[in-house]
């Protein structure tokens, strides 16, 4: 499939255990290519864990995780000129190298893969920052941005690589709400400038609702339920309505 078709994840049987905790217990999910699908959850569920199984960053102990047919693992270790399509993941805290300016923060993936050099790095780099409205901010260092700013450099560092796919950590979780919104407006913009399968895990339901399609509840190592963003309301399943009433939505 050509990336411009988007990314399908599909995530069959999947069981996760550490030590005797079976963290994912028979998990099937599946993301459409293009979708923005949020999975929430309680703290400790596997939320996490399930994003690192999508990017291949664990395997799967039985079951599988598909990226358009082709297992994770064997996607992330494909060299990055070579990959069918491209990935990104925006981690819970952010994750950038307090050693380089936001610049050298969003370029150092492109440089270290030889995606791109000279004037071709510098345009997709401020393409990316202005895409984020940080464009003012290309030589400040990680330490001198507020959590807000460092949460849209972490995301122009995945967006400079021209993702196919996106996942995000927790991406609201040292945000207070007005921030909290603020990352959900650069997610609407993301969403309409690229088809792209963006997958989110978070508790935050107010921010789930203002950037999802489709949220789906991890409960018990398992896909509980899976409502349209326009029937969350409606939703009658007990634990989804407990999340509902708890972000004060009903
Ligand atoms: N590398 C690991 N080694 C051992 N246990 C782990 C590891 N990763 C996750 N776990 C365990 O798996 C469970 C789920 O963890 P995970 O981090 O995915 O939860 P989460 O839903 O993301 O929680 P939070 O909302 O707090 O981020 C936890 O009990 C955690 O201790
Ligand atoms: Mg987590």
């Amino acid at each position: 499939m050509k990336p411009e078709e988007g990314v399908r994840i599909e995530l069959k049987q999947v069981t996760k255990a550490y030590g005797d905790k079976r963290v994912l217990d028979e998990l099937n999910l599946v993301v459409e290519a293009g979708e923005t699908l949020v999975v929430i959850g309680k703290s400790g569920q596997g939320k996490s864990v399930l994003l690192r199984l999508s990017a291949g960053l664990e395997r799967p102990d039985s079951g599988e995780v598909l990226l358009n047919g082709v297992p994770a693992d064997t996607y992330r270790i494909i060299p990055a000129q070579k990959k069918p399509f491209r990935m990104a993941m925006v981690f819970q805290g952010s994750a950038l190298l307090n050693s380089l300016s936001v610049f050298e923060n969003v370029a150092l993936y492109l440089k270290e893969h030889g995606m791109a050099k000279g004037e071709d790095l510098d345009m997709l780099v401020m393409n990316a920052l202005t895409s984020v409205e940080l464009e003012h901010a290309r030589d400040l260092y990680p330490t001198e941005l507020s959590g807000g700013m460092r949460k849209r450099a972490a995301i122009a560092r995945a967006l400079a690589t021209r993702p196919d796919v996106l996942l995000f950590d927790e991406p609201t979780a040292e945000l207070d709400p007005l921030l909290s919104a603020e990352v959900a407006e650069v997610i609407h913009k993301i969403q309409s400038a690229h088809r792209m399968t963006i997958v989110v895990v978070t508790h935050n339901l107010v921010f789930a609702r203002q950037v999802a399609d489709r949220i789906a509840l991890l409960e018990d190592g398992r896909i509980a339920c899976s409502v349209k963003v326009s029937e969350l309301l409606n939703a009658e399943y007990p634990p989804l309505r407990a999340f509902i009433e708890a972000a004060a939505l009903a």
